[in-house]
């Protein structure tokens, strides 16, 4: 196999700089009349910027600056879910980018007026953040606070679901979960305590709400200035992260601040943003830049057919279908799928904010919402315990650091006698072992 000289997407690995090839005149662009909408003749590459993403102690701008000069990036940025992790609510219900996402009423006994934040919301689940910067939980109110859209994937229907049901205290919105959903963000320093906006919940500050340009590239202040009727332009002042250690892993890594290589789990599910620990125990893409794979810029929710560069098949020339070719499953309830490698490789194992209705997929179904990245199947593990660590903290890794999945995860989704044959998980791994021999 030599995947990468087949595969046009490729290059921008290595290279992702050289696609906005455009010269730098000794450290500066100098432009008049505000935006370019051509870059100069000189094909020289320049110089970027790709190792210090503070670009030189600048300060954040926000990403409405970022907007007049980038503006089709900007309209791209706005319909992923990283635009959209938290939105400020003024009084009315948020509305989306993303069709169908929808969070149209905030807890039971709670007016839209008493919340000041809402997380998420555009394709899985939302929290609802209190005035004082609380998060809503199920202990304190009394009433269910995470609004859990509709998945038709794993068979379950919009409606509220319980938050933290054992805490007997508000949440704070700390750190560890604004560093995720913000940008610009900072802990608290005990020493000397910030709360954003004077809100009492909020532990730390943040530059803007959600994941915005600043937060893959660093604060633009250095990037751009105004002189008179022109403004300077400095590429080197702005970071592109070559290979996402500087960006996505900061916040696709869980927990935030363990950096070992542990996929967390939670109650039999990984962590919903572990996606980098995944990708660096999936064996064969160990060495990938998220990059390879995903446009950042686009939204592998609204614009799949886009959002992601390479096909399996680009890379994968030879590999079969596993005798689900064309296959298409339509289940009872409505939903279909066509086949494809990820229906396989890239399971439901990690969960956001639902895991599989039973009422619809059956008991012995066991997956979240969450696509996986560790690729590999472990066709001899027929339950998902087989593939955690005992205490069910994470997944198990080999010597050489090499996680891999349960055939429950993988085809108990479909083959549960829902529009199709049932498989037990003993015959699925049986089969599963030499699936991909089976004739086209
Ligand atoms: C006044 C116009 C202007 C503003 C405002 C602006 N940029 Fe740029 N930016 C440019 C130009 C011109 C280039 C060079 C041509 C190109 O790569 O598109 C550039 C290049 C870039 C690059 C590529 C750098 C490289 O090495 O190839 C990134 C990333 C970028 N800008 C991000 C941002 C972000 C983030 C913001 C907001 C913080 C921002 N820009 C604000 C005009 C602007
Ligand atoms: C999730 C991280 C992330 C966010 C958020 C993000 N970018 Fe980027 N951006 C990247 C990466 C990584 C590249 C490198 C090129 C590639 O792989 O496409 C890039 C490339 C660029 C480039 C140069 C190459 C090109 O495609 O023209 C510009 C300009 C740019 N980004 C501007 C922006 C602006 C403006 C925003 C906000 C509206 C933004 N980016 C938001 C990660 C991000
Ligand atoms: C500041 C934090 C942050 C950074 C940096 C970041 N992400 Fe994300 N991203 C998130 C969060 C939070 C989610 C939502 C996860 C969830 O729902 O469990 C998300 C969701 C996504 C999604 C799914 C949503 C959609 O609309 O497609 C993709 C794909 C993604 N990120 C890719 C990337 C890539 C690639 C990079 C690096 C170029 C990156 N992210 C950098 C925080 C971040
Ligand atoms: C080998 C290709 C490949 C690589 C490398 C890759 N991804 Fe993905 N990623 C995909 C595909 C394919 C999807 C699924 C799109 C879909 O649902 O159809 C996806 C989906 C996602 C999602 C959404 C998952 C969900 O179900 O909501 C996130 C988040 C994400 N990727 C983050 C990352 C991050 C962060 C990295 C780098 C650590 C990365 N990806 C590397 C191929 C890749
Ligand atoms: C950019 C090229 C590229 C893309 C895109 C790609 N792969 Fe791979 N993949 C590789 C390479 C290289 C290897 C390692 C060599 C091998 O095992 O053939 C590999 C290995 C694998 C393995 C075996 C892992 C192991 O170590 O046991 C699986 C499974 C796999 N890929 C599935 C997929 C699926 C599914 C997709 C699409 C979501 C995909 N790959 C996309 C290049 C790619
Ligand atoms: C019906 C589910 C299913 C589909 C669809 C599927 N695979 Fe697999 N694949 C498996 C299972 C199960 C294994 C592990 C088999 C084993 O243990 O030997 C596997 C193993 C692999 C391997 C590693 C072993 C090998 O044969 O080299 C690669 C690479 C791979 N698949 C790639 C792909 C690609 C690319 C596609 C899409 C063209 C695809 N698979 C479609 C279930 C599937
Ligand atoms: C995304 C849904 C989906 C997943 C995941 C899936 N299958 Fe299937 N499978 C189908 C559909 C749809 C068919 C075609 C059924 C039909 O024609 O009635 C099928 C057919 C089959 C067949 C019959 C093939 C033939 O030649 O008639 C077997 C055996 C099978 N699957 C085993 C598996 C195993 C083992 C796994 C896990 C490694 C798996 N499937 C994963 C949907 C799925």
């Amino acid at each position: 196999m030599t995947p990468f000289a087949r595969s046009p997407g490729f290059a921008r690995w290595t290279t992702p700089i050289l696609l906005s090839a455009c010269a730098l005149l000794s450290g500066g662009l100098l432009l008049f009349g505000g935006c370019p909408s051509e870059p100069p003749d000189d094909d020289s590459p320049g110089f970027s910027n790709i190792t210090d993403s503070t670009n030189d102690g600048a300060s954040y701008v926000g990403s409405s600056a970022c907007n007049n000069c980038h503006a089709d990036i900007a309209a791209l940025h706005a319909g992923h879910g990283h635009a959209s992790q938290l939105v400020a609510i003024k009084g009315v219900a948020p509305t989306y980018p993303q069709p169908g996402a929808e969070v149209p009423n905030p807890p039971a006994g709670y007016a839209w007026t008493d919340i000041s934040y809402v997380i998420g919301g555009y394709a899985k689940g939302a929290l609802f953040i209190d005035r004082d910067g609380y998060i809503l939980n199920t202990g304190v109110t009394g009433v269910p606070t995470q609004w859990n859209l509709d998945f038709p994937k794993n068979g379950t229907s919009a409606g509220f679901a319980a938050f933290e049901p054992a805490a007997s205290e508000r949440t704070p919105y700390d750190y560890a979960r604004f560093s995720h959903q913000t940008t610009g963000a900072h802990p608290q320093d005990p020493d000397e305590p910030l709360f954003q906006e004077n809100r009492p919940g909020f532990l730390g500050t943040w530059a803007e709400a959600g994941v915005q340009c600043e937060a893959c590239h660093g604060p633009g202040g250095k990037h751009f200035r105004t002189v008179g009727d022109s403004v300077r332009i400095d590429r080197s002042r702005i970071f592109v992260d070559p290979d996402g250690t500087k960006s996505c892993k900061v916040c696709h890594s869980e927990p935030f601040s363990d950096q070992s290589g542990k996929i967390a789990a939670k109650d039999g599910y990984i962590v919903s943003t572990a996606q980098y620990p995944e990708l660096r125990a999936s064996g064969g893409h160990r060495d990938f830049a998220c990059t390879i794979c995903h446009d950042p810029h686009r939204s592998s929710i609204t614009d799949r057919a886009n959002a992601v560069r390479n096909a399996c098949t680009g890379c994968h020339t030879t590999q079969n279908m596993a005798g689900h070719r064309g296959a298409v499953l339509t289940r009872d309830d409505g939903y279909t799928e066509t086949l494809a490698c990820e229906s396989c490789h890239m399971p439901l194992a990690a969960k956001r904010a639902s895991t599989a209705n039973t009422a619809v997929l059956g008991t012995d179904v066991h997956i979240g919402d969450t696509r996986s990245h560790i690729f590999r199947i472990n066709a001899a593990a027929d339950n998902f315990s087989q593939v955690l660590s005992a205490d069910g903290s994470e997944v198990l890794r080999d010597a050489d650091g090499r996680a891999a999945l349960s055939v429950d995860f993988v085809c108990l989704r479909c083959h549960n006698g829902n529009g199709i044959f049932a498989l037990t998980p003993a015959r699925a791994a049986e089969i599963a072992a030499r699936v991909h021999q089976f004739p086209e």
